[in-house]
């Protein structure tokens, strides 16, 4: 694709408006119907616009592993096994925590392998973010919704050995994907403080 024609600054263009309405709408979704079939060729297109993010040196640190179908039940089983292993589940509630992986069709897990230079590691970790936003407005785009997660899952040794990962492989994100439920409230109003109030200008 071309890069954005110049235009007027301050007077978007047809395609400089779809994408600040795209920004502007883009949403976390935690209710998506967990049972529709996994939307694995829209995923394979969004991720080679995560792919696009900024990265210095074009280490490209990203990695996906799209999990579908049973492989949601093995690795849920394997977070909540771990958890009663390590005394912190009750087993009893091992099942509610296995199904985490059941909330969406699909969960895209992005990682990274951290680089040995702590400069190129914390840039590496903000381009893998930039990703992820990228791959979650792609998403969007191709009319499906998601829902960034990390939580338990992404500090879990037992996840990282059942989604082949290597052990000091870092997940940064569990990107829930799908359609949202029947039931599911529309998203709460947005909170955030004005840019405004973040932002310091300095002329000389
Ligand atoms: C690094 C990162 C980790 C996140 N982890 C979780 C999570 O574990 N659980 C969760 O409910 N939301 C998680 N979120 C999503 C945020 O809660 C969500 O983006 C925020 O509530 C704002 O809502 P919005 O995305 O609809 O603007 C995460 C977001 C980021 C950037």
């Amino acid at each position: 694709m071309e890069s954005a024609p110049a235009h007027p600054p301050g007077s978007p263009d047809a395609r400089g408006e779809a994408v600040l309405e795209a920004l502007a709408a883009r949403r976390s979704h935690p209710r998506l119907a967990p049972d529709e079939p996994a939307p694995l060729a829209e995923i394979a297109r969004a991720l080679e616009y995560a792919v696009l993010a900024p990265n210095h040196r074009l280490t490209q640190p990203w990695r996906f592993t799209v999990v579908s179908g049973e492989a949601r039940g093995r690795i849920g089983r394997a977070l909540a096994q771990e958890a009663v292993a390590q005394g912190r589940l009750d087993p009893a509630r091992a099942p509610l925590e296995a199904a985490k992986w059941r909330r969406a069709p699909a969960v895209v897990v992005v990682s990274h392998l951290p680089a040995a230079d702590p400069v190129t590691a914390a840039e590496d970790r903000l381009a893998v973010g930039a990703a992820v936003e990228n791959l979650l407005l792609a998403l969007e785009a191709l009319g499906l919704r998601a829902m960034w997660r990390t939580g338990a899952s992404a500090r879990s040794a037992a996840v990282r050995r059942a989604l082949g990962l290597a052990p000091e492989e870092e997940i940064d994100a569990l990107v829930y994907v799908g359609r949202p439920a029947a039931d599911a409230p529309p998203p709460a109003p947005r909170r955030r403080a004005p840019a405004a109030e973040r932002t310091r200008w300095i002329d000389r």
